[in-house]
This record gives C-alpha cells, sequence and structure tokens, in this order.
C-alpha cells in the first residue's frame, strides 16, 4: 500500500470522532488534506470547521465547508491532524508545512486531539526530523545563537513566510529526550513564537495506518 493510500485511511478513519451540529479544528497537511475531502462528503451535518492556516481555510472553501473564527466558535470538541513525527506518549513534531503556530493554538482550544498519520511518522524518539520553529523576523540571529547553544543546528527555511508574517528555522540534531522540557525550555527564548514540538498538549489519539489496517492508539504511560 502507497504512503498515499495510508494516509488517506488514517484520514477516512477520523470521521468516527465528528459529531453532528458541531464545529470541529482541522490541521494542515497532506494527511489533513485527505480528511477534508473526507468531511466534505458529511459537511451538512457540521456547524463549520475552524481552520489552522490559509492553504487549509482555501481547501475547505473550495469544498463549500463553512469556515469559521476559533475567537466565534468558542472551545472545539475536536481537533484533527497531520504530524511529521509521534512517539508513543503522542508527543509530536509539526511544522513542517509551516502551520505550527495556528496548529497549536487550534489544538490548544481542542478537547480532543486526534492525529491522523501514516506508519512512516511512528519513532522510538523525536527528532530525525528537524524540529521547526517560528521567529518573529527581527530575532532571527538571536534565537539561532540561543538554539546553537543547546546543540541545535538551525537552518533557515528558504523563500518562506509563514501566514503571521514571520520566518521559520528548522532545527537539526537536537536530542530531544525530555520533549516536555525542551518545549518549556525553547518557549522560554526570546523572539520563538512557536516550537513545533506538541509535548506539553500532546495528542490524545493516534490514528496509524499500515499495511495491516489503521491502528488506534492511545498515549503510553510509564
Ligand atoms: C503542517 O505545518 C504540519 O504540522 C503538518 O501537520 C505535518 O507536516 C504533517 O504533514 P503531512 O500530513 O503532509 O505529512
Amino acid at each position: 500500500m502507497s504512503t498515499d493510500d495510508m494516509k488517506k485511511r488514517a484520514a477516512e478513519a477520523a470521521l468516527d470522532y465528528v459529531e453532528d451540529n458541531t464545529v470541529l479544528g482541522v490541521g494542515t497537511g497532506s494527511t489533513a488534506n485527505y480528511f477534508i475531502e473526507a468531511l466534505s462528503r458529511i459537511k451538512h451535518r457540521l456547524d463549520g470547521v475552524v481552520s489552522s492556516s490559509a492553504a487549509t481555510t482555501q481547501r475547505l472553501k473550495a469544498f463549500g465547508i463553512p469556515v469559521l473564527d476559533l475567537n466565534a466558535a468558542g472551545p472545539l470538541p475536536l481537533y484533527v491532524d497531520g504530524a511529521d513525527e509521534t512517539n508513543r506518549q503522542l508527543q509530536l513534531i509539526k511544522g513542517g508545512g509551516g502551520a505550527l503556530t495556528r496548529e497549536k493554538i487550534v489544538a490548544a482550544a481542542s478537547e480532543l486531539f486526534v492525529c491522523i498519520a501514516d506508519q512512516s511518522k511512528w519513532v522510538e524518539m523525536l527528532g530525525a526530523f528537524p524540529l521547526p520553529i517560528e521567529v518573529i523576523p527581527m530575532a532571527r540571529s538571536h534565537v539561532g545563537r540561543e538554539l546553537l547553544k543547546r546543540g541545535g543546528q538551525p537552518v533557515l527555511r528558504e523563500n518562506f513566510i509563514t501566514d503571521n508574517g514571520n520566518l521559520i528555522l528548522d532545527v537539526y540534531n537536537l536530542q530531544i529526550l525530555e520533549p516536555a522540557k525542551l518545549e518549556a525550555e525553547l518557549n522560554s527564548i526570546v523572539g520563538i513564537v512557536t516550537v513545533g514540538l506538541f509535548a506539553l498538549r500532546p495528542a490524545n489519539v493516534l490514528l496509524l495506518a499500515t499495511a495491516e489496517g489503521v491502528k488506534t492508539i492511545r498515549p503510553w504511560r510509564s
């Protein structure tokens, strides 16, 4: 089965979590795009969707799904999104598509975060995927130096501006032994808007598509 087929299956499985007459949050990326496609089949049963990026908004509108503002929609029962990496605690690396800030906001405002992914995203330890960090443009060098001090190799994402008008540093070679601790530490560096580690607020459910089918995984607790 191809990776795209797996992404599609994980996305389809997330429909089971969508309740009638509710507003849900929708993420960004190729797996989330499959979810939007699936969602369009039941759009008459939805009150609307809160989007996590300009790209997702455009896609939702193209499918005729009403897009609502998070401030007007209030707390959401559900957020569905993909990930670049997930570990057994369902702590994630996100931001490969650069939408990490709005994704983190919508995830924070949601009761249940359902992550949809193909099996290539499953890792024992986070960090092989370079950690995306959104930074205020004038803080780029300062933040870069702070990341170097912590053993990371920050690389400016070329020709890329986020939906919020900021830059992305992709940080290589970080040893992410304690994801929540690292997220909190990086959050305290002035000039960082958002760290693409979703460990303080991990996913609640992972729908992981494998060649054998879609597995439903809850966070592993030691
Ligand atoms: C977008 O900024 C990301 O967080 C995506 O959710 C993540 O990169 C997963 O994308 P794919 O579904 O395209 O792999």
